[in-house]
């Protein structure tokens, strides 16, 4: 899709032709570049942009990064910067892994959400590169099946085994002694730690807290929001109910948060943090 001023890629966000945090800002970013190249009035531009996805804390955080200079170039030093980091975490992230783990993982947090190689299935990539990875479960993803659209095409490419699974299957394939850790990535991270992804992350995690599996979120520091104490106060975006049914009155909330005392780790590229997450976090 070729996008031609501000609106047209703040457009491309809200439809989510581009979509996952770490994407979303790199995207913004080159659309301020783009305001600029196009003499757009940039507080305008900004503004548009900001407004298209509200859970990302990465939109505001690249839009802040490009306010002193909205050049193509700084996009793309930013998009490179931002591949260097999901690198660097899943490295990190691999060391929780064991020989032979079977992983869940939910939504798509790979190269397609990232700008490149990916959070969460960064360090699928890198445990598998290990030789430490057996299988991955993939949650669908409902209602936009990011799961089995996306994640599952990613890990398709990289020949890592893996099996789309419904969302509800999640808990019996625990039960049956099948899942080893789960792991997410984040929409945004409060300074407490609680944490926002896509909905489905929080039911997961209660899950994973109940068969005493670990759950693990790996996310770039331009998700960590520390402006934010706790999850209550991450804006959760509510999604058109068309994307569930046209037929009937529907709710579509996009994110969920998950609270910190269910996760294990959060994994960045400063290395793996642990609870407490107000002291351990960068
Ligand atoms: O609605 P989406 O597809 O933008 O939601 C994406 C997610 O929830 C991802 O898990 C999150 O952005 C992390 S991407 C590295």
């Amino acid at each position: 899709m070729r996008c031609s001023s501000a609106a047209e890629v703040a457009d491309a966000i809200r439809t989510m032709v581009v979509r996952g945090a770490p994407a979303i800002g790199v995207t913004a970013a080159y659309g301020m570049a783009l305001a600029a190249l196009n003499e757009e009035d940039l507080a305008e531009a900004e503004r548009v942009l900001a407004a298209s996805r509200p859970t990302a804390v990465n939109l505001p955080w690249a839009l802040a990064a490009m306010r002193d200079e909205p050049t193509p170039e700084r996009a793309r030093s930013l998009h490179e910067e931002e591949v260097q980091r999901c690198r660097r975490m899943a490295a990190h992230a691999a060391e929780l892994f064991h020989p032979g783990t079977r992983a869940l993982t939910h939504c798509n947090a790979g190269g397609l959400a990232t700008g490149g190689y990916g959070s969460a299935v960064g360090a699928l990539r890198a445990a598998a590169e290990r030789g430490l990875l057996e299988h991955v479960l993939v949650d669908e993803t409902r209602p936009l099946l990011q799961g089995a659209r996306l994640t599952a095409w990613e890990l398709e490419q990289d020949g890592i085994p893996h099996a789309v699974i419904a969302d509800s299957a999640a808990g019996s394939l625990m039960a049956r002694g099948e899942v080893d850790l789960v792991v997410t990535g984040a929409d945004r991270i409060a300074a407490n730690g609680d944490t926002a992804n896509k909905i489905g992350t929080y039911s997961l995690a209660v899950l994973a807290a109940h068969h005493r599996i670990p759950f693990y979120v790996v996310a770039p520091s331009s998700t960590l929001d520390r402006a934010t104490q706790d999850g209550s106060g991450i804006p959760i975006e509510e999604r058109d109910p068309a994307e569930l049914t046209e037929r009937f009155p529907a709710r579509n909330p996009a994110f969920d948060v998950t609270p910190a005392p269910l996760i294990a780790a959060i994994v960045t590229e400063g290395g793996v943090h642990r609870p407490p997450y107000e002291e351990s976090l960068p």
